[in-house]
């Protein structure tokens, strides 16, 4: 084996976008990778303590955390390099849309399929940078990514994966396995 360094590799690493309101009304959106579940009903995002949406966060103690699709993709790496301190109608010049969520002060973008609705439950100073957890209100997901039993379907969210060791996006929605069940023929006996 090869000794690599010290570096952030994992793979699979999410692509989630994170949407705030700016002080103005206007939507802010940025990409994460560093975060996600935490608990049942928290998530946790850890952010560059400069970026817009940290302000943003803070402000109206609320966010929203999409699951964006490939369809989207190019708007979402936009959305991952331009901050809304330099250029404030950065959502606007990407054409997506969005509609206040009626649960939280945060916006919903219409072309995401799968939305988490939080409320800015926590805001930690940890020794590696800022940690933001918020507690999920609600999930909404178009009609479109659901199941005959109203359930997500990954294979219809056609969500992309972050790849840190060459800064890809992987395309996913195969599904291979059943969680604890693929692995069930090792405890008999
Ligand atoms: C693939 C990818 C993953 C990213 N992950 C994070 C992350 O986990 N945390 C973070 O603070 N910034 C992350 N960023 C950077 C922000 O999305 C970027 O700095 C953005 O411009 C911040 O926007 P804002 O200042 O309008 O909030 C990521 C960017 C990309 C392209």
């Amino acid at each position: 084996m090869k000794s690599l360094g010290v570096h952030p590799y994992l793979f699979p690493m999410p692509c989630y976008m994170i949407g705030t309101y700016n002080e103005d009304g206007s939507v802010d959106e940025m990409m994460m990778a560093w975060g996600g579940i935490c608990d049942n009903n928290m998530v946790a995002l850890n952010l560059a303590a400069n970026h817009k949406t940290v302000a943003n966060i803070r402000r109206r103690k609320a966010f929203t955390l999409a699951i964006p699709s490939m369809s989207v993709l190019k708007e979402s790496d936009y959305l991952g390099m331009v901050s809304a301190n330099k250029v404030p109608d950065k959502f606007e010049r990407c054409g997506l849309h969005a509609v206040k969520s009626e649960l939280v002060d945060a916006p919903v973008v219409t072309e995401f399929p799968v939305t988490l609705e939080c409320r800015l439950a926590e805001e930690h100073q940890m020794s590696y940078g800022l940690l933001m957890l918020g507690e999920i209100v609600d999930v909404k997901a178009s009609e479109s990514v659901l199941d005959e039993r109203g359930k997500i379907d990954v294979s219809k969210l056609n969500t992309f994966l972050f790849d840190a060791m060459r800064n890809g996006y992987y395309a996913v929605g195969e599904k291979v396995g059943d969680a604890w069940k693929s692995g069930r023929e090792f405890m008999k006996g």
